[in-house]
C-alpha cells in the first residue's frame, strides 16, 4: 500500500467514523488544542471531557491560565493525577504570554522546546490546531503502525521508536493533515485497541502485517515487566471540632509537587513524638484501612489514622490549612488524598448544619 493509499484509507473512514464531537474539536485554538493534549497524554477521553470542561470555563485563554495561582491550576487537575502535566502547563502559559506575546509558536519543533510538550504532542498541536504537516507517534498511533508494518519490539526501545517515526513521517500526507492526525488517534482508541482489535472493521486491513500473521494483539511488544518496590507510609489525619482536617502544602518539586496532603510520615515514626512536636494534644486516634497508591515506579502503602484533637489545640502555620470537606476550598489535592478525606469524614460524627454555620472555624482558614 502506498503512502497515498494508506492516507487516503484513513481519511475515508474518519469522514465515516471518525469523532468530531468532541469538546477540544470545538474551536481549535493552539490553546484548546494544548490544554486537551495535555490533559489526554496518560488519561482516557471519557474521563478527560469533564476536567476539560471545567479547566475552559474557569481558564478561557492563556492569559487566563497565566495569570491563575498555582493552587487554583492545581484545584481544576485534581483527580487527573501526573500533576507535573499541570505545572508544566502553567509554566508554559506563562512563557506564551511573557515571551511570544501570548501566541504559541508554529512549528512542531518550537512547541516541541516548551516545558512538557514532547514531540508528538507538538506535532499535534501544530497539525490540529494550525493544519501543519507535521507527524505524530502517540499510543494510539504507534500501536496502528506497529501493526500495519509488524515492527517488533518494545516501543520504549530508542531503535524501534526511530522506526514509528519513520512511518509516522512517510504516512503523513501533505492535505487534510489535521483530520489524518485525528483519523490515527480515533482508528488506534476505538478499532485497532489493545487486546481485541476490531479487523473486520479497519480501512487497513488488506494490508496489515501483522493481520496477515494472524497475531495483530500480538504488536507492539509490551514492556519488559519490572518489580515495583513498596513503600510505606503513615498519615496522620488530624481532624478539629469542626471535622477540618490538617493539610499541608508540600514542596513545588518531587512527588505531589505542590499538592496539600495529611503529613505523610516513616512507617516506623512515633505518632506521640510528632503529636507532641506539633503541640497536638489527641483525643483518640484510630487506624483506618490502608490504602495502595501506584506511582509509576512503586506503589505506596498509606497507613491512615484518625487522630481527633481538641478543638484549637494547633497553630496552623504557613502553608498549612484546616480543609472543611463541606465548604472545600480551591485547592489540588492528590487523588488518594481526595479518597482519604471523604473516608475520614465518614468516621466523623456528623455536625449539623446549624453548628457549622454558626462556628466561624468551620470554614476554611488558611494562616
Ligand atoms: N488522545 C490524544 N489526543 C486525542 C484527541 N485529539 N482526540 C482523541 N483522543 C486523543
Amino acid at each position: 500500500m502506498s503512502p497515498g493509499d494508506f492516507s487516503s484509507a484513513v481519511l475515508d473512514w474518519f469522514d465515516r467514523h471518525g469523532r468530531k464531537d468532541l469538546p477540544w474539536q470545538e474551536n481549535m485554538t493552539p490553546y484548546r488544542v494544548w490544554v486537551s493534549e495535555i490533559m489526554l497524554q496518560q488519561t482516557q477521553v471519557a474521563t478527560v471531557i469533564p476536567y476539560y470542561q471545567r479547566f475552559m470555563q474557569a481558564l478561557p485563554t492563556v492569559e487566563a491560565l497565566a495569570e491563575a495561582s498555582a493552587d487554583e491550576v492545581l484545584h481544576l487537575w485534581t483527580g487527573l493525577g501526573y500533576y507535573s502535566r499541570a505545572r508544566n502547563l502553567h509554566k508554559t502559559a506563562k512563557l506564551v504570554v511573557d515571551q511570544h506575546d501570548g501566541e504559541f509558536p508554529r512549528s512542531a519543533a518550537e512547541l516541541a522546546e516548551l516545558p512538557g510538550i514532547g514531540e508528538s504532542t507538538a506535532g499535534a498541536i501544530a497539525s490540529l490546531s494550525m493544519g501543519q504537516r507535521a507527524p505524530i507517534l502517540d499510543g494510539n498511533v504507534k500501536r496502528v503502525l506497529a501493526r500495519f508494518k509488524a515492527v517488533s519490539g518494545w516501543p520504549g526501545e530508542r531503535s524501534v521508536q526511530l522506526r514509528l517515526w519513520e512511518l509516522a513521517e512517510l504516512y503523513t500526507p501533505q492535505a487534510r493533515v489535521a483530520d489524518y492526525t485525528q483519523a490515527m488517534m480515533d482508528l488506534g482508541a476505538t478499532l485497532c485497541t489493545r487486546s481485541k482489535p476490531s479487523c473486520l472493521l479497519c480501512p487497513l486491513q488488506a494490508a496489515c502485517q501483522a493481520r496477515l500473521q494472524g497475531t495483530p494483539a500480538a504488536y507492539p511488544q509490551a514492556r519488559p515487566r519490572k518489580i515495583m518496590p513498596v513503600r510505606a507510609c503513615l498519615m496522620p489525619l488530624v481532624v478539629d471540632g469542626q471535622g477540618a482536617v490538617w493539610l499541608e502544602r508540600r514542596p513545588d518539586s518531587g512527588l505531589w509537587g505542590g499538592l496539600w496532603c495529611p503529613p505523610q510520615l516513616d512507617a516506623d515514626a512515633d505518632l506521640d513524638e510528632w503529636l507532641a512536636g506539633n503541640s497536638l494534644a489527641a483525643r483518640d486516634v484510630q487506624p483506618l484501612d490502608p490504602l495502595r497508591h501506584t506511582f509509576s515506579h512503586f506503589h505506596l502503602d498509606i497507613h491512615p489514622l484518625l487522630v481527633r484533637v481538641e478543638p484549637g489545640d494547633a497553630v496552623a502555620e504557613t502553608g498549612q490549612v484546616w480543609y472543611n470537606l463541606r465548604q472545600p476550598t480551591r485547592l489540588g489535592l492528590a487523588a488518594p488524598v481526595k479518597v482519604l478525606l471523604e473516608r475520614a469524614q465518614r468516621h466523623i460524627q456528623p455536625v449539623s448544619d446549624s453548628e457549622v454555620t454558626h462556628v466561624p472555624h468551620g470554614d476554611v482558614s488558611q494562616v
